[in-house]
Parts: C-alpha cells; sequence; structure tokens
C-alpha cells in the first residue's frame, strides 16, 4: 500500500466526556463493532475508578494497567481506526490536553440528564483553540433527560459551537422508540442489548413515508416529523467543510451501554473525519504525505514498579513511515537513536512492530533520552509546535526535608515535572514551585520521590490563581514589570518568565497598569496569545 493509501486510511481520534456521561463504554462499543474485543467489560477493568481518589497507590495500579489502553487500534470497513484514551479523571486533566495535540479530531460524550458539565466546557476550549473537528454524542438517551431540542441549545451556548444534529431520538427515558438518521434516512428502532450488536433499522424513503407509522406509534411519529420539520427548518444542512474547521459539531443521539446509536455514528464518523493532514513547527508545515518521517512525543508513561524501572513514550507519526530498528535524529538532543522494540496497541494487547504510518502512535522504549515535545526526523533539525502547557491549578513550594538529598530531589523534580506529572517553577535561582491541576499529583511526586529517587520534601501551598507567561510589547515598560513584580515572577522549564496572579482581579490590574507586557494563557504563545 503506498504511503497516500495509508494516510487516507487512518482516522486518529479522542473520545472526551465529563467524567461518568459515558466515554469509557462507548469506547468500549467501538471495539466490539471493530471486533478488537469480543465482550464488554475488557477496557471498563482498566478505568481509574473515581471512588480510588484519595488511594493515589491504587489509581497508579490501575494506570499500570492502562498503558496497554492508551492507544486502541482497530481495523472497521477498510479503515484503520486509533483511539486515543485520555483519562477521566480530571486530576489528569492535564495529560488529557497533551493527548489532544495528538488527534485529528474529537468525539465528545454528553450525558442527556446532567447536560454540558464543567469538564466538558473546558476540555471544549482546547478543541477550540487547537480548531480540532468535534462530534458530539449525547447519551443515555434511555434516560428520563433534557428535550433534544434544549440540549441542543445548551450545546452551542455553553460549548460556543454551531451544532447540526444528524440523527434525532423518537422519545426518551421510558418510552424512548430509537434515533431517525437525517444523514441517512432510516430509521433505527430501539431494543435494549449490552453486549451484542443487534440492530432494526427501517428505511424509508423520507419523514412522510407512511413506513414509519408502521413502526413507531402514532403520537411518537407526529412527534417525530414536527421536530424533523423543526430542525430542517432552523439548522443549516450540515456542512463538512465547517466541520473539518472545527466550527460546526455533527450531533448524534443514542445510548452507549445498550449498543444504541453507535453504529451510525461509528460509520458517519469514519466517513466525514479528519485523515492525519499537516502540522506546524517552528521552522515550517510538515505534510503527512512527505516520505520522510517525522513526528512527536507527547505522553511518557513511567513504570513505578521499582524492578522494571522504564519508560514508555508516546511518539505520535506525522509523516513518512516508522520503521523499526533505524536510525532517528532526535532533535533537541542533537543525535542519532534508534528502537529496537517499538509497540502498538490494538485493544488490550501491546505488539512489536516494524513499521507504523501518519496518524499511528508507537510506544518507544525511553531510558531517559526522551521527554514531552520532543521531535524525532531523518536529519532535519525540526520542533513540532502545539504541546503548550496551560496554567496550573493548584502552587506549591518544594521544601527539602533532607539537605543531604538535595541533589537527588532536583533530579527527581526535574525528571517527573519532565514526564508531565507537573509543571515546575524556578524563582529566585532555586526557589522551586510545582504547579498542577489536581491535589493528587502532589502525592504521585511525594511518593515517587521518595521511592524513586530517595529524596523527601514537603509543600508548601501558593495562594496563586494562574500562571501567564508573558512577553514585552514595550521593552522598558516589561522590565520595570518584571523588576516591581519580581515576588510573583519565575520561570518555567525553558527558561520563559511567568507571571503568578493571585486572582482574576489582580491579573486585569497588571494588564491596565502594564499594556507593555502581554499576557499569554499558554506557553506556546507565538501563535496562542492571550493579549
Ligand atoms: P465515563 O467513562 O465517562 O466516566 O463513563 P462510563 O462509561 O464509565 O459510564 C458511567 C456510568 O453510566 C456507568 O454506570 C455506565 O454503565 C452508565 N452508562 C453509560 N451509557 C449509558 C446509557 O446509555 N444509559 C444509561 N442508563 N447508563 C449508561 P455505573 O453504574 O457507574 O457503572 P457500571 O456499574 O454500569 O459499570
Amino acid at each position: 500500500m503506498s504511503l497516500q493509501q495509508e494516510i487516507d486510511k487512518r482516522r486518529t481520534f479522542a473520545i472526551i466526556s465529563h467524567p461518568d456521561a459515558g466515554k469509557t463504554t462507548l469506547t468500549e462499543k467501538f471495539l466490539l463493532f471493530g471486533g478488537a474485543i469480543k465482550t464488554a467489560g475488557a477496557v471498563k477493568q482498566n478505568k481509574i475508578k473515581k471512588s480510588a481518589t484519595s488511594d493515589f497507590m491504587e489509581i497508579e495500579k490501575q494506570r499500570g494497567i492502562s498503558v496497554a489502553t492508551s492507544v486502541m487500534g482497530f481495523e472497521y470497513n477498510g479503515k484503520k481506526v486509533n483511539i486515543l484514551d485520555t483519562p477521566g479523571h480530571k486530576d489528569f486533566a492535564e495529560d488529557t490536553y497533551r493527548t489532544l495535540t495528538a488527534v485529528d479530531s474529537v468525539i465528545l460524550v454528553v450525558d442527556s440528564v446532567k447536560g454540558v458539565e464543567e469538564q466538558t466546557e473546558r476540555l471544549m476550549e482546547v478543541c477550540r483553540m487547537r480548531r480540532t473537528p468535534v462530534i458530539i454524542f449525547v447519551n443515555k438517551m434511555d434516560r428520563e433527560g433534557r428535550s433534544p431540542v434544549d440540549i441542543l441549545d445548551e450545546l452551542e451556548k455553553k460549548l460556543q459551537i454551531n451544532v447540526r444534529p444528524l440523527t434525532w431520538p423518537i422519545s426518551q427515558g421510558k418510552s424512548f422508540q430509537g434515533v431517525y438518521s437525517l444523514y441517512e434516512q432510516k430509521l433505527n428502532l430501539f431494543k435494549p442489548e449490552q453486549t451484542k450488536i443487534t440492530e432494526h433499522t427501517v428505511e424509508i424513503t423520507n419523514i412522510d413515508d407512511p413506513e414509519l407509522d408502521r413502526w413507531i406509534p402514532g403520537a411518537f411519529s407526529t412527534q417525530l416529523r414536527e421536530d424533523i420539520e423543526l430542525i430542517e427548518g432552523v439548522y443549516e444542512p450540515f456542512d463538512l467543510e465547517l466541520y473539518l474547521e472545527g466550527m460546526l459539531a455533527p450531533v448524534f443521539f443514542g445510548s452507549a451501554v445498550n449498543n444504541f446509536g453507535i453504529r451510525e455514528m461509528l460509520e458517519t464518523f469514519l466517513e466525514i473525519a479528519p485523515v492525519p493532514d499537516e502540522r506546524e513547527t517552528d521552522q515550517r508545515i510538515v505534510k503527512a504525505s512527505e516520505d520522510k518521517l517525522t513526528g512527536f512525543v507527547f505522553k511518557i508513561h513511567a513504570n513505578l514498579d521499582p524492578n522494571h524501572r522504564d519508560r514508555t513514550a508516546f511518539f505520535k507519526i506525522c509523516s513518512g513511515r516508522f520503521q523499526r530498528n533505524t536510525f532517528y535524529f532526535h532533535t533537541r538532543l542533537g543525535k542519532k537513536i534508534r528502537f529496537a522494540n517499538p509497540t502498538q496497541f490494538m485493544a488490550n494487547e501491546k505488539n512489536l512492530i516494524d513499521d507504523a504510518w501518519p496518524g499511528d502512535v508507537v510506544g518507544l522504549y525511553d531510558n531517559g533520552s526522551l521527554k514531552i515535545g520532543d521531535t524525532l526526523t531523518e536529519g532535519e533539525e525540526l520542533q513540532f509546535r502545539g504541546i503548550p502547557s496551560f496554567s496550573p491549578e493548584i502552587f506549591k513550594e518544594v521544601i527539602n526535608r533532607d539537605p543531604f538529598k538535595a541533589k537527588q530531589l532536583e533530579k527527581g523534580i526535574r525528571q517527573l515535572t519532565e514526564e508531565g506529572v507537573a509543571q515546575l517553577f524556578m524563582q529566585y535561582g532555586n526557589r522551586k514551585i510545582v504547579g498542577t491541576v489536581g491535589e493528587l499529583q502532589f502525592d504521585v511526586i511525594k511518593f515517587r520521590l521518595e521511592h524513586e529517587y530517595g529524596a523527601a520534601c514537603d509543600f508548601t501551598p501558593l495562594r496563586y490563581y494562574k500562571a501567564f507567561w508573558i512577553t514585552p510589547k514595550d521593552k522598558p515598560q516589561y522590565e520595570e514589570f518584571l523588576r516591581r513584580k519580581s515576588s510573583v515572577i519565575a520561570e518555567d522549564k525553558e527558561g520563559h518568565p511567568v507571571f503568578f496572579a493571585e486572582s482574576e482581579w489582580m491579573l486585569n490590574v497588571a494588564r491596565e497598569n502594564y499594556p507593555g507586557v502581554i499576557f499569554h494563557e499558554t506557553s506556546e504563545f507565538k501563535t496562542e496569545g492571550a493579549g
């Protein structure tokens, strides 16, 4: 198969949701459709349980297992589907953000009863920033939830994206009858079925077809006809271009646990979702169809088992063909490295591979030379963009508990932050401030410092609201700002100055008083300044 054919075959995406909306269930049903698993339950076992929040070792154990399900590949209708798993737990949000930099599109799951929840809004912000095409799945239609029209309104308002339903539910809750596909003009009748795929599909010529009344009780078919008339009147026809630009989200309704409404979505997804295309680097745009290999590391998973102290780097291929045992150029270190045991993931199995293509994610065994954001090429000096750090939400100062272990602490903190466990900021040369999205990370750091590096530390909470990367618009004013605010300014791991705002109000005051300073919400300010 040619490189272009391999590219055209691939759909690399993530399923994201607020915890409990049904992400794991939907992932599992996709794998079931793809024949990658035989019965439901396989993915579920690997899920990080919400109940385990305080028990970090339990979570790590589960995370250890879940490395195999970090990327789930399967073939369906001649397409190679790569689902990149994202942790549902909110304390691992950074992991999720980074995974979103490696996908070509996203399926967002919303609970029809709860509607759009907080974490969904934040994930959507990241998608919007990157203009990632999004498909929305409104799940749990078998429950008494909000009306579909209300849900669509809420999606538009809270997620700030135009929506276009491609299927429409016929009633919901106890009287849920099924969905009508506006895209295919088919009626899919609901029959709860949790472990197998059985479907009852009726083809009708259009919504006025009397066949509809044969299958759907009178009141529901009347309602459906009214709804469809309303939708067709209110919403523009589905525009593929707008979807691919991340401006319009097609919406599907269904019930993941009952395996219902999934096939329509999967098949439409395979038809419309983008294939690996192009990606920005600091130097130029790289096209997937270029024959030389390029790619970047977006995630590192450390094995916490003291007997197997290895790390797996997740490498996303952006162009060309990846081959085992071939030397590639590590652009940050300026040296050549090769991989004898690259792996790929199929459902819950990890397999050695000889080659892989754009869109694929390869697991690389790493002994410490790779970090998040690293680029590999066949010799060209490139650095992929698009893996920004986002502001942490919890900040704490690291206090060394054992002066004789200062070196170990230094090394441990550096390595753990390189793995992406947390962000490290340095102040006055050696004051270390660690920033995370969740409290759990501090337990992770403490535990790992002790067990892996023999270092011990305490954390002193700092009352910062957010970190902002700053750059000058007016040099003298910027320098004055750095001088005057030195107590709330530090450097990130690349040496870029960061301002810690104590509150939103303080940020606004700083913005007003220092118009010569630009405040950025992410570390990649060359493209994404918050002004
Ligand atoms: P998550 O990964 O987004 O956190 O959600 P997950 O798939 O684990 O689903 C959360 C709960 O919602 C699960 O119930 C799951 O069975 C249920 N669920 C998923 N899809 C549907 C649906 O279409 N209808 C209904 N009624 N429920 C659905 P649980 O009790 O937390 O877990 P379990 O004991 O069922 O495994």
